[in-house]
């Protein structure tokens, strides 16, 4: 029985617990309110956020101009479906497609769903422009790839935990080994009816994996030169998050199709946006892909306002310079323990590696150790804890994080 006399954590985690299904392990941290950098649970305690809700809240919570657009909108008109122009579309279309530089975007609202869509354009493009046989078009990805959990995205994953007896699998798809260019060329060479290769420029869920400089330019050359669609899932490492716009722009490279999600809205609506060029995008028809949510009037205005945020207020310079220091110190502290192997990243997405410590303890008793320390963070496979806080962080916070950081992993025992 759940006790209703008293509503503290445990009442809404035993709710969750009862009454959700059991498909997420969550930290205990029951949360009540945001503002910029900082959560608050039901009992009042502060956190520093350093999770952003997987990178969707770069603009820190409840981002003032963020809700306001979303306030202003949210009282005019919210859904008018695709079945009717609405008055939001057009200018949002026209000011995400000139702000990337692509001649077209199609909105979606899941990142999971821009990576279906990015499939569908690859697979029509590969039968209308590169001339592939009916039903033979193949899509690569890396191993270690996440980008969410439809059928499709298990059927292109190399983690069993997302694919275990999910089966049967989406036909079509094949892994190579990530940040290896030569087994990209392998495989361009092996299938001529490859129309897509999707990767992350840094994949985030396999725990912050950072490819070798000159890896986003080699995957742009190979493509070229064996007519494959070069498909860059930003959803995570777009918009700022790692200390440029897209993470596609530390190489200067420009995908044929960039995939968005996450921080388009700034943490408050499911938004994605696919960009590409007309003739990728143009081979998509009337009625043959769509979603009822999609371009609705209400992310158009949020997108546009998270988007202007993001410039507005340097948050790629600001990813980029807190980064600095947030690995520096980070550094410094592997110095000082055995318990940190290596820290990674770039920007604010970064990821510090746990070796098992005190009797199999991981990573995961890491983060609930920094939560009773204030600061909220996730492992991911076991052994990684990935720090990713809204890049509205400022250099004080940043050092405090660190501190609180640092003080946690030197009082545990190797
Ligand atoms: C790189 C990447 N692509 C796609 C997705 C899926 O996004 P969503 O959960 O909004 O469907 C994620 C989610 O974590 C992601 O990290």
């Amino acid at each position: 029985m759940i006790s209703t006399d008293k509503k503290n954590s445990q009442y809404y985690i035993d709710l969750e617990s009862q009454y959700g299904a059991h498909n997420y392990h969550p930290i205990a941290a029951v949360l009540e309110r945001g503002e910029g950098v900082y959560l608050w649970d039901v009992e009042g305690q502060q956190y520093l956020d350093f999770l952003s809700a997987y990178s969707a809240v770069n603009q820190g919570h409840c981002h003032p101009r963020i809700v306001n657009a979303l306030i202003n909108q949210a009282s005019k008109l919210t859904l008018t479906s695709r079945a009717f122009h609405n008055n939001l579309l057009g200018e949002y279309e026209k000011y995400i497609t000139k702000y990337f530089g692509y001649d077209k975007v199609l909105p979606m609202n899941t990142g999971v769903e821009g990576g279906e869509t990015a499939i569908k354009l690859a697979r029509r493009w590969g039968y209308d422009v590169k001339k592939i046989a009916e039903n033979q078009a193949h899509i690569l990805f890396a191993e270690g790839n996440f980008w969410g959990r439809t059928m499709a995205a298990i059927s292109s994953s190399s983690d069993p935990s997302s694919f275990d007896r999910f089966g049967p699998f989406m036909p079509g798809f094949s892994l190579i080994p990530y940040n290896n260019l030569a087994a990209l060329e392998a495989a361009f060479k092996a299938n001529p009816n490859i129309a897509g290769f999707m990767f992350e420029p840094i994949q985030g869920e396999a725990g912050v994996m950072v490819p070798d400089e000159g890896y986003l330019k080699g995957i742009r050359a190979l493509c070229n030169k064996y007519n494959v669609l070069m498909i860059a899932d930003e959803v995570q490492t777009g918009l700022c998050r790692t200390g440029k716009m897209l993470a596609c722009d530390h190489e200067k490279v420009r995908p044929d199709i960039i995939i968005l999600g996450k921080a388009l809205s700034g943490g408050t609506m499911p938004v994605a946006a696919i960009l590409a060029d007309d003739e990728v995008m143009l081979t998509i028809k009337p009625g043959e892909h769509g979603s009822t949510y999609g371009g609705n009037p209400l992310a158009c205005a949020v997108a546009m306002e998270s988007l202007k945020v993001l410039v507005d207020e340097g948050l790629a310079e600001n990813a980029e310079a807190m980064g600095i220091i947030f690995r520096e110190r980070m550094t410094q502290l592997m110095g000082k323990t055995r318990l940190v192997s290596l820290v990674r990243g770039k920007g604010l997405l970064n990821a510090i590696i746990i070796k098992p410590f005190g009797n199999g303890k991981t990573a995961y008793d890491v983060c609930k150790l920094l939560k009773e320390n204030g600061l909220l963070a996730k492992q991911t496979h076991g052994d990684i804890i990935r720090f990713a806080p809204p890049l509205v962080i400022n250099e004080e916070q940043i050092h405090q994080a660190c501190d609180i950081i640092e003080k946690t992993i030197l009082s545990l025992k190797a």
